[in-house]
């Protein structure tokens, strides 16, 4: 047997972060069942050239014929441009990836120690405000723009359950839910309570009992983020607000080169770095691959291929405490592919 994996690089250093975790991933041998590559399209650049952001090729061979993806990055003009719209943001919705789980660790100086940040951000990963129904109107006062923010309770419920099993399978089995809902009673109550439910749900049996659940508001959350992050364990959010606290808490680990994600649904999941196309180092050779590789072993471990996650994981470890082959975003002076070679090495 074989795992066929469906890899869609994107734009910008999403092509140079891509080749690495296939390289991870090749380096693991018999670990795994031996990987198959298959090359997709989507981004940017692909509408400019052709039109089309996301082929339906793409959603084709990932629907029939992978068993996960990897995806880089994809660059979106801040600006609207006509026709197009994100595809990660549709690739999410037609796979039914529900949850974007994205775990933050530092890496302890010593590998006995315990690291001072360890969180997974939960995040709805197919409503709130990126339905992106958006409109323009012209009031009496001028340009009045209004977005549509959707939360059903059927996303709500599959989050909360996803980050209650999460939460379980954690030693702390800590969960706080992320909301707002001192002003947005309706849409963030409906979370809030959806999630609080779960426990309750006919066929959970307490299966959840042991799981401690708190709960904070957004705003203050990143606040306590940024002076206590050891207080958190698993952090639920709507899809915004999970965006949001993910990207701020890879500001705690050193560099947003570092987190990595899989979007999950209950058929397949597909690893994604947690950052952009980064245009700023694009072509200089030095994007960190680390988020990249960690993605390919999150998703592993999605999968159940927890031996040849684990390897990976380790292999990242050491090179990050070693501190000899690093990306100058982590204050090193290596470039992709030495860091690339170190961590295939180790593996
Ligand atoms: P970004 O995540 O691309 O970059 C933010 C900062 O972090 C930049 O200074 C960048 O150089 C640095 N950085 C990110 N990844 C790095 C890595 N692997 N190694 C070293 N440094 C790294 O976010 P930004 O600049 O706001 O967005 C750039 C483009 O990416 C935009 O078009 C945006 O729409 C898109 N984007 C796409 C995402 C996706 O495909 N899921 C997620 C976030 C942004
Ligand atoms: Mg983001």
């Amino acid at each position: 047997t074989s795992l066929k994996v469906g890899l869609i690089p994107g734009d910008g250093i999403g092509r140079e972060v891509i080749p690495a975790a296939k390289a991870a991933l090749l380096a693991l041998g018999s670990d795994i069942p031996k990987p198959e590559f298959v090359d997709l399209l989507a981004g940017f650049e692909l509408f400019t050239r052709t039109g089309t952001a996301l082929p339906e090729e793409t959603i084709r061979v990932l629907e029939e014929e992978c068993d996960c993806a990897l995806f880089g990055a994809v660059s979106s003009p801040t600006r609207r441009v006509a026709g197009y719209s994100s595809p990660i943001v549709a690739l999410r919705k037609k796979l039914d990836l529900y949850a974007n789980v994205r775990p933050v660790v530092s890496v302890a100086a010593n590998p006995e120690d315990k690291p001072s940040v360890d969180l997974v951000v939960v995040r709805e990963n197919t409503e709130c405000l990126y339905v992106k129904q958006e409109e323009l109107t012209i009031g009496e006062h001028g340009k009045e723009a209004r977005a549509i923010r959707l939360i059903t309770e059927r996303a709500s419920r599959r989050i909360g359950q996803m980050a209650f099993e999460i939460a379980l399978g954690r030693p702390r089995k800590h969960l706080t839910i992320i909301h707002k809902s001192n002003v947005l009673s309706t849409t963030d109550g409906l979370f809030r309570e959806t999630v609080r439910g779960v426990p309750s749900l006919p066929g959970v049996n307490g299966k959840y009992d042991g799981v401690e659940v708190a709960e904070q508001i957004v705003d203050s959350a990143v606040y306590r983020l940024f002076r206590e992050p050891q207080i958190y364990d698993v952090m639920v959010a709507p899809n915004l607000y999970g965006d949001i606290i993910s990207d701020a808490a890879a500001a705690l680990v050193g560099s947003l080169g570092l987190v990595p994600s899989v979007n999950a649904g209950d058929k397949f999941v597909m690893g994604e770095p947690v950052h952009g196309s980064a245009p700023d180092i694009l072509g200089q050779g030095i994007a960190n691959p680390l988020a990249s590789i960690r993605s390919a072993a999150l998703m592993l471990r999605h999968l159940g291929y927890t031996k040849g996650a684990d390897r990976i994981d380790k292999a990242v470890d050491e090179v990050i405490r070693e501190g000899k082959v690093l990306t100058p975003d982590l204050g090193g002076k290596s470039g992709t592919k030495e860091v690339v070679d170190e961590v295939v090495k180790r593996i």
